[in-house]
């Protein structure tokens, strides 16, 4: 059967990159990132040649009007940019000039929550009769707090009492967000209006915050307790989050979203249980575009180990639903990190490279790991996170994932002029992106081989995929295919040299010891340490 690439929505072809927009580009030298920092930079993700790194749309992190309680993650304007970003002109010159290169804009979605400075929340808070009363949620005080949920970022109980009216109001991340009551009407036409606001624009989808807490138990139930050496992870949450009503609201974003042309919602719904979030997609794929995959957040280094996370995904994700991979992201410490091996962290940082954007799915890019940014410690007295602040000894809060964009060997890495809100990583110097686009195979420029290699192969971007060995221990081996296009990847997850044996031939179309277009029999075939290779099929050659 012959498929047409033509039919297949950009955002499965495409590659996203998500910005942290206060740590990519500053553009006025106050310390912190900004749009026209971003805009500055849109050359660098995709100028229409190789080049550039040749991302195809951005993901920002919330850049509206915010007290940054949460960096952002606490709205008080959903129409408006915050200042230290930018105004909302600014914000409309980047949509223009990332479309004019191809690239679309994704926007963070932040409607569980509010900040406590939203009019909306002034209002509510006002009296128990106030007409925006209920698009919060609120509990008489009856002597002890409604329900045990727990605030997670101030590890404390989640209902805090408003003296004036004497009544408890829900937050379940801090005190300074108050949730919103998503059984409400009202509350729901106001933030679908927003979204129609922003898509009326020409922003090209949204990244949904928190999907899974939209709706509460409206009995306040309980949840049970669990024993976890992770402070913030001490519950089972069946009463404050994972509700099925949620289900029915992404419906309703969904078909609001329909209503335009080629717009994608990716969810972030962080459970314990995979099925829970794949869930999202909706059993008639009729709820959101995608569900964040977050399972290569905590796997460790081993190809058995990634083959296991990667096969339980494929098999449940419903039928229809289109796969995507993350190996980093703001809430975690890098994967250039986690996978530290001292000389060898390179290499493996090419092998996580090679598999994400290889693997059959979306690939989320997390900014900075291209040149291999790491996460560093960050001194206690440093520390900008809520969630770092608290003191508690195994929470370190989310910084170390959130440093400045490391452009060059100047002061502050070219990020700034000025001392940057978070400190620059102390390996900025030699680690940078100019320095690497000079370097023939630095990892900057090994994924933008990778990248612009998937544009040109319709069995990268689009096609199914197949593990030639099944339960592998050191070496994923699968082929990718469209219509007659058949592509091979090979990737060594071990220090030392392996052998395949598989019946299959092909020249190479990149690779980290091979020279391109290099022919290749798997047949008893070495494969050096931490080795990728990536082939076409002879006969589809
Ligand atoms: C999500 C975001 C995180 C934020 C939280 C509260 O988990 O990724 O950064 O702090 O929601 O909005
Ligand atoms: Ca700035």
């Amino acid at each position: 059967m012959t498929k047409e690439l033509s039919s297949v929505p950009w955002w499965k072809k495409g590659v996203i990159y998500q910005i942290y927009p206060r740590s990519f580009m500053d553009s006025n030298n106050d310390g912190i990132g900004d749009i026209k920092g971003i805009i500055s930079k849109l050359d660098y993700l995709n100028d229409g040649t190789p080049n550039s790194l040749g991302v195809d749309a951005i993901w920002i992190s919330p850049i509206y009007k915010s007290p940054m309680k949460d960096f952002g993650y606490d709205i008080s304007d959903y129409q408006d940019i915050d200042n230290i970003f930018g105004n909302i002109d600014d914000f409309k010159l980047l949509l223009q000039e990332a479309h004019k290169r191809n690239i679309k804009v994704i926007m963070d979605l932040v409607i569980n929550h509010t900040s406590d400075e939203h009019p909306w929340f002034i209002e509510a808070r006002k009296s128990k009769n106030n007409p925006k009363r209920d698009w919060y949620i609120w509990h008489d005080n009856k002597g002890k707090r409604p329900s045990n949920w727990v605030a997670s970022f101030e590890m404390k109980n989640a209902w805090w009492l408003d003296e004036k009216t004497n009544q408890y109001y829900l937050g379940t991340f801090t005190r300074h967000q108050p949730e919103l009551n998503w059984r409400n009407p009202e509350l729901k036409e106001a933030v679908y209006d927003m979204i129609r606001h922003w898509l009326d624009m020409g922003v090209d989808g949204f990244r949904m915050d928190v999907v899974n807490w939209y709706i509460k138990d409206d009995q306040y139930r309980n949840n049970p307790w669990k024993l976890s050496f992770n402070p913030i992870d001490v519950q089972r949450h069946i009463y404050d989050r994972n509700r099925p009503e949620t289900h029915d609201i992404c419906k309703e974003i969904r078909a609001i979203t329909d209503k335009y042309a080629d717009r994608m919602l990716v969810g972030e719904i962080y459970a314990n249980d995979a099925r829970e979030a794949v869930s999202y997609h909706g059993v008639e794929n009729d709820e959101l575009h995608m569900a964040f995959n977050f399972s290569f957040l905590f796997q460790r280094w081993s190809a058995s180990g990634f083959y296991n996370n990667i096969m339980e995904y494929y098999n449940l994700l419903p039928e229809d639903a289109w796969p995507n991979f993350t190996l980093s992201n703001h809430d975690q410490p890098r994967h250039y990190s986690r996978y530290r091996e001292g000389e060898y962290t390179d290499a493996k940082a090419k092998v996580a490279a090679a598999m994400l954007l290889t693997l059959k799915g979306t690939p989320f890019i997390y900014y900075g790991e291209e040149i291999g940014m790491a996460s560093e410690k960050i001194a206690k007295k440093d520390i900008q996170d809520p969630l770092g602040k608290k003191g508690w000894p195994i929470i370190k809060g989310r910084d170390d994932a959130r440093t400045p964009m490391q452009w060059d060997g100047s002061e502050h890495a070219g990020f700034s002029d000025h001392l940057p809100w978070l400190r620059v990583n102390s390996d900025y110097k030699h680690k940078n992106v100019s320095v690497q686009s000079k370097e023939e195979y630095s990892l900057l420029n090994f994924y933008k081989k990778l990248i612009w290699l998937r544009k040109v192969s319709n069995a990268l971007s689009a096609g199914d995929i197949e593990f030639l060995i099944k339960e592998p221990d050191n070496v994923l081996v699968y082929k990718r295919t469209f219509s007659n296009e058949e592509v091979i990847v090979v990737l060594n997850f071990t220090r030392s040299k392996q052998t395949v044996n598989l019946d299959k031939e092909g020249k190479v179309l990149l690779g980290t010891h091979r020279y391109d277009g290099e022919r290749v029999s798997l047949n008893k075939w070495k494969i050096y340490p931490l080795e990728v290779l990536i082939l076409k099929k002879i006969s589809s050659v």
